[in-house]
């Protein structure tokens, strides 16, 4: 498939890229070939958004040089950089979900009427166009509908249609898959190889090694703003990319939280009777013990994001009840769950997660400010130590506590996220997607903290869409499909069993 023989349609070299005086890349190089699929990788902040902000003009390097079929080019915006052939999609996908879906494959570079209509834009001319660009990556769907009414995987490939033009070369997709289920990667894949197919070098980044090694042909590392190696995918074993990624060996531990469980799961901290909400999920009945990790498995849609936000308070159920501790809790609001020392890490960072503008420590600190309420200010010095101690522990990079949390890279800003939570001590800690966009070493180190959190007694609730992530952590899985719960899995099920069951066609 690939084509070592031809020239590189695209080759950048000693690329440079500083941020006030701190060196983000440092003399990195990518080929990238026609006709393959090239695997970006590196551990969080690495680097990979920076270089690729770089190439399509919406950083300016500090040096290097970028080669385009031979010549030598400099894209000063995305735009400019599409003009060239250069098509992305950002790891932060910025689409209107009120608009059509039309309206969002075009927003900003509507086909117009000439000057005697007054520049109108010509819709029919849009419907059309927005039509013949979706069929290119497969997708014939209704495109004058709102862009929200769509899941998350259809509206992924409008970004792609957006960002893809008849002479686009490069197609370059950050982070595309973190948020498909597993059918959905499969047809992102299909379309990707497709394009693959018509000749399109194709740069996919994505911190999910299973895919990684499905997709790619070729795979390039960076490591700490620097250029490691570039390999053929299938001559570099999984253990040998961690290793590259990382500048040392690692070992994937595969201890099961099961062994680890003691007698404290017998008391109940929280129980649903029949609890649901019209139209958004059906009854669930359900148990949570203290220092237990109840999974959460199921398709996206299938109802766990919901769940999670009744027991936030975010929605109010209309039917059954919640006890905790034994007793009827009304959750009205997420206030009244923060005071029975419950907390939601949500699955959407930059809508319900982090805020820009403030600083490491202040995001941080957030939820434990608010659960204290009036009662207490945490001083500078109580937030600094708070901040510190999460920093430290999650590994999060960053300059500074006191960095703008907008600077960090995307895997980072989850990390600080899952630190706010942790930080106010929760009884039950819901998490939600909360390793997305975080790579393999920390991904462990965060879900070892979880364990070593709910051994000392704090209930989890865990949402998982990598099903291998839930089997090796949870206690007990709960599964749901369609809304409601369809059966529970003791600890130590296989991925298989869980599949069987949110296969299965009864109850
Ligand atoms: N505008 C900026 N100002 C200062 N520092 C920045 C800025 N943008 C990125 N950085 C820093 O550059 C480094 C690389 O970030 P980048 O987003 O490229 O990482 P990444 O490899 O994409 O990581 P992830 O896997 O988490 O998405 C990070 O340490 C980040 O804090
Ligand atoms: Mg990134």
């Amino acid at each position: 498939m690939t084509g070592t023989s031809a020239l590189p349609v695209l080759e950048l070299t000693g690329i440079d890229k500083e941020f006030a005086g701190n060196p983000v890349l440092r003399g990195v190089q990518l080929r990238l070939y026609p006709g393959e699929i090239h695997a970006l990788m590196g551990q969080n902040g690495a680097g990979k958004s920076t270089l690729i902000k770089v190439l399509t003009g919406v950083l300016e390097s500090s040096g290097g040089q970028m080669l385009l079929m031979g010549q030598s080019i400099r894209p000063d915006s995305p735009l400019a950089a599409q003009k060239l052939g250069i098509s992305t999609v950002y790891q932060e996908v910025n689409l209107c979900p009120n608009l059509s879906v039309a309206e969002n494959v075009f927003a900003g570079r509507y086909p117009r009427y000439g000057w005697t209509q007054g520049y109108r834009i010509d819709w029919s001319t849009v419907h059309r166009r927005a039509r013949e660009l979706l069929a290119r990556i497969g997708l014939d769907i209704d495109v004058t509908q709102l862009l929200s009414t769509f899941p998350v995987a259809v509206q992924q490939l409008v970004a792609i249609a957006r960002a893809l033009g008849v002479e686009s070369k490069v197609l370059i997709l950050d982070e595309p898959t973190s948020s498909l289920d597993e059918d959905e990667v499969q047809k992102l894949f299909e379309v990707l190889r497709r394009l693959r197919g018509e000749g399109l070098a194709i740069v996919f980044v994505s911190h999910f090694l299973n895919q990684v090694y499905a997709i790619s042909d070729r795979i390039t590392v960076l490591r700490n703003g620097e250029w490691v190696g570039e390999w053929m995918a299938n001559a570099l074993p999984p253990q040998a990319l961690i290793s590259a990624m990382l500048g040392r060996e690692f070992a994937v531990q595969n201890t099961h939280a099961v062994q680890q469980r003691d007698a404290a799961q017998e008391v109940v901290l929280l129980e649903t009777q029949g609890l649901g909400q019209a139209g958004r999920l059906q009854p669930v009945d359900l148990k949570l013990h203290a220092g237990e990790v109840l999974g959460l498995a199921g398709l996206l849609g299938a109802g766990r994001t919901e769940l999670a936000r009744l027991l936030f308070g975010l929605e109010t159920s209309d039917k059954g009840s919640l006890q905790i501790d034994g007793q009827t809790a009304q959750l009205s609001n997420p206030a009244d769950a923060v005071q029975y020392g419950i907390a939601l890490c949500p699955e959407e960072r930059k809508t319900d997660g982090i805020v820009a503008e403030l600083s490491v420590r202040e995001n941080i600190a957030l939820a434990l400010q608010a659960r204290l309420g009036l009662r207490k200010f945490l001083s500078l010095a109580e937030q600094t130590t708070l901040a510190e101690y999460f920093v430290k522990t999650l590994g999060i990079k960053t300059a500074s506590i006191e960095t703008p949390i907008g600077l960090l890279s995307g895997g980072n800003q989850q990390k600080a996220v899952i630190a706010r939570w942790l930080a106010t001590d929760p009884r039950l800690l819901i998490l939600d997607e909360p390793t997305r966009g975080i790579d393999v070493a920390a991904k462990q180190e965060i879900m070892e903290e979880i364990l070593r959190l709910a051994r000392g007694g704090m209930s989890v609730l865990f949402i998982s869409s990598e099903m291998s992530e839930v089997v090796r952590v949870s206690d007990r899985i709960a599964v749901l499909r369609d809304r409601r719960k369809v059966g529970e899995l003791p600890g130590g099920s296989s991925e298989d069993e869980v599949y069987a069951l949110i296969a299965a066609d009864h109850v």
